[in-house]
């Protein structure tokens, strides 16, 4: 398949380029496009073929369900016919932006988009583009990650095209996500609400608006007996062909074990990375350090975590160790992503 590439600026859209994109998914074409958290693979939400080709583009298990993203509030009504009043005070508080909901699904939402579960996963991006490419198509874009199965989410265009480049119609480049991490999932479903995915938006952000929230346990420890309610949070996922290990512990303790680990590797003719905080990015002797932020700074960190992974990748690094983090607010979803990346391979000093 040919694929187109085109960029847009989110300041300055072009109406005949996203009327383009736009009709290529009404004919049940797919166009990967930016969003605030990562890019996204997009097919007509309502057309299970469109769905299918999602999957089969990515390599994606079909029992893993796809968000469907919207423009308008108004438009859920056509998603889920059992919208409990509380989920307008989440649309009101958090939306357009990086938090998707789970309700119950509309009859005429096809199961190729839901992975056969009778529930809906609901996004409103605040990306204008992704908001004029969602009204150009009709109103409803199914997407996941714009990434082949198993690897980083996409935050910047070029590693879209490294991995669906002849797999999908038209890709759009529109910058690096501001985000860098994908929304938060809460399940509306239940009497308590979940969090099923962290993300941007913190359970502290949550529970403003929602009484009380739970978490699915899945996230926060590595039980493997216990299945997580999103499908596809059991997969392994985000790593990079490296060998990752978190460590855990006092700076200066991290550092040093980290050099250790390292010159063993070395040792070992492998070529090794680090993905370091600001602060001790001048510290490791690495191939190739990475810094990824200010350990104080949550939001930087998120927003560079898989474009750093990915670059990892472009260097052919074998040994990788990363920094971890507290498992909380906003560092709860970076240190979800780290784990899963690493296989869950953690050292606590
Ligand atoms: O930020 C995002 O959410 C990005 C952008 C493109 O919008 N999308 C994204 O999609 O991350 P994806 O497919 O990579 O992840 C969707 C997650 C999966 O873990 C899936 O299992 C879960 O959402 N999910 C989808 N529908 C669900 C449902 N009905 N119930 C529970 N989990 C669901
Ligand atoms: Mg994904």
């Amino acid at each position: 398949m040919n694929t187109k590439i085109i960029k847009i600026n989110e300041n300055e859209i072009d109406d005949e380029l996203l009327k383009e994109a736009g009709n290529i998914i009404k004919a049940g074409g797919l166009v990967a496009f930016p969003t605030e958290t990562v890019y996204g693979l997009g097919g007509d939400a309502f057309n299970k073929e469109s769905s299918l080709k999602i999957y089969t583009a990515k390599g994606r298990p079909s029992d893993n369900p796809l968000i469907v993203h919207i423009s308008k509030i108004e438009d859920i009504t056509k998603l889920s016919d059992d919208i409990p009043d509380v989920a307008y005070d989440v649309f009101e508080a958090f939306w357009p932006g990086p938090l998707t909901v789970i309700l119950n699904k509309h009859p005429l939402v096809p199961d190729e988009t839901t992975g056969g579960l009778n529930t809906v996963a609901v996004r409103f991006p605040s990306n204008k583009i992704a908001q004029k490419l969602i009204e150009a198509s009709g109103g409803f874009i199914a997407a996941p990650s714009a990434n082949l199965s198993g690897r980083p989410s996409p935050t910047v265009a070029k590693y879209v095209v490294e991995d669906l480049n002849g797999r999908v119609d038209m890709i759009i480049d529109g910058g690096d996500s501001d985000i860098g991490l994908e929304s938060t999932i809460i399940d509306l479903t239940s009497t308590v609400p979940v969090i099923l995915r962290p993300g941007y938006v913190t359970e502290q952000d949550l529970e403003k608006v929602l009484n009380k929230v739970d978490i699915d346990k899945t996230i926060i420890d590595n039980n493997s007996s216990l299945k997580p309610k999103a499908p596809g949070m059991k997969y392994r996922h985000y790593a990079p062909k490296g060998d990752l290990t978190i460590v855990h512990g006092e700076n200066d303790k991290v550092v040093d074990y980290i050099n250790d680990r390292l010159s063993e590797a070395k040792n070992k003719n492998l070529k090794t990375g680090v993905l370091a905080t600001k602060e001790n990015t001048l510290k490791y002797k690495a191939d190739l350090v990475k810094n990824i932020g200010a350990r104080d700074d949550a939001k930087e960190i998120a927003k560079n975590l898989f474009r750093a992974l990915r670059e990892f990748d472009d260097d052919d690094i074998q040994v990788i160790y990363a920094e971890g983090f507290e498992n909380k607010g906003l560092s709860m979803a970076t240190m979800n992503r780290l784990l899963k990346a690493a296989g869950h391979k953690e050292v606590n000093l």
